[in-house]
């Protein structure tokens, strides 16, 4: 049976501008016919990499590091810790660095908390990498949490500072830290949620409830692919995430529906425009 779908791609959908920046660099030196190693992934997103792979691109992992010299190693737009830069230095290596300026700056501001003995906040999830290059930075006391659960009032100093992951929901992070100040803490709030991610919530909505099915096009390690399914979820409960064509149910759609196909900050147009053409053909 012939679905007819109407397909629509979300015109806000894909890469941020970080990482946007950070896959146009190395295809660039992938292009001049140079070696590149890329630290981690340089984007949450299996076939995005394997495309990059096939250009000619490394992929290495910190443990690996160590026995890398003399060679291109990209840092990824998540950023790294300061003790990274040291071993590439060490190493003889040429680092491209692609880290995302709004990352950077993240890093100035938490590199210069501490110094009045303020005890810090991280609001992100502890293991992911722009995390990890997060607290590389700090001088000062700090914990990380994801969920206001996971915080123990009675532990923490009556000063605290607080950053947030820039990928982390915006609402989230208001909650959090009106909890924090109900709860009697002089909270020195440091919103550096980025916005050219939050700003795209509500588009991101309308464009869930407007169609009959809705497609999410992203990594499974993909944080902000998470965030953004949950808000097409909260309006739309026929949301679907996947990275892979394989992994379309046909009975998710009845003939005539509309679907809207979306995407992490971490999906390229390409995988979008491959599901479509999928999709086209039900
Ligand atoms: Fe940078 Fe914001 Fe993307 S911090 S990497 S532009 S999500």
């Amino acid at each position: 049976m012939q679905l007819n779908l109407t397909i629509d791609i979300d015109e806000n959908a894909g890469f941020c501008f970080g990482v946007k920046r950070a896959i146009d660099l190395a295809e660039q030196i992938l292009d001049e016919g140079k070696e590149l190693y890329c630290l981690g992934e340089i984007v949450h997103n299996r076939e995005e990499v394997d495309r990059l792979h096939k250009k000619g691109m490394i992929s290495i992992t910190h443990e690996q590091l160590p026995d890398i010299k003399e060679k291109n190693v990209l840092i990824r737009s998540h950023g790294e810790p300061p003790k990274t830069y040291a071993l590439l230095e060490d190493n003889n290596n040429n680092r491209i660095e692609a880290t995302c300026p709004i990352v950077l700056k993240l890093h100035q501001k938490v590199s210069t908390a501490g110094t009045n003995h303020e005890f810090v906040l991280i609001f992100g999830k502890k293991t992911h990498p722009e995390v990890i290059g997060i607290i590389g930075q700090l001088s000062a006391d700090y914990f990380v949490f994801e969920r206001i659960e996971e915080l123990e009032l009675s532990k923490l100093p009556k000063q605290l500072t607080i950053f947030s992951q820039t990928t982390m929901d915006l609402d989230a992070f208001r909650r959090a830290c009106n909890y924090l100040i109900q709860s009697g803490f002089e909270l020195n709030v440091q919103d550096t949620v980025c916005r050219r991610i939050s700003g795209k919530k509500e588009k991101l909505a309308a464009f869930a409830e407007r169609h009959d099915v809705v497609i999410m096009v992203a990594g499974s390690n993909s944080s902000n692919g998470k965030v953004l399914h949950e808000i097409c979820l909260s309006v739309n409960p026929r949301s679907y995430k996947l990275t892979r064509v394989e992994e379309i149910q046909s009975d998710w759609f009845h003939p005539g529906e509309t679907v809207g196909i979306t995407g992490a900050t971490s999906t390229p147009d390409w995988q979008m425009k491959k599901i479509a053409a999928f999709l086209s053909g039900l």
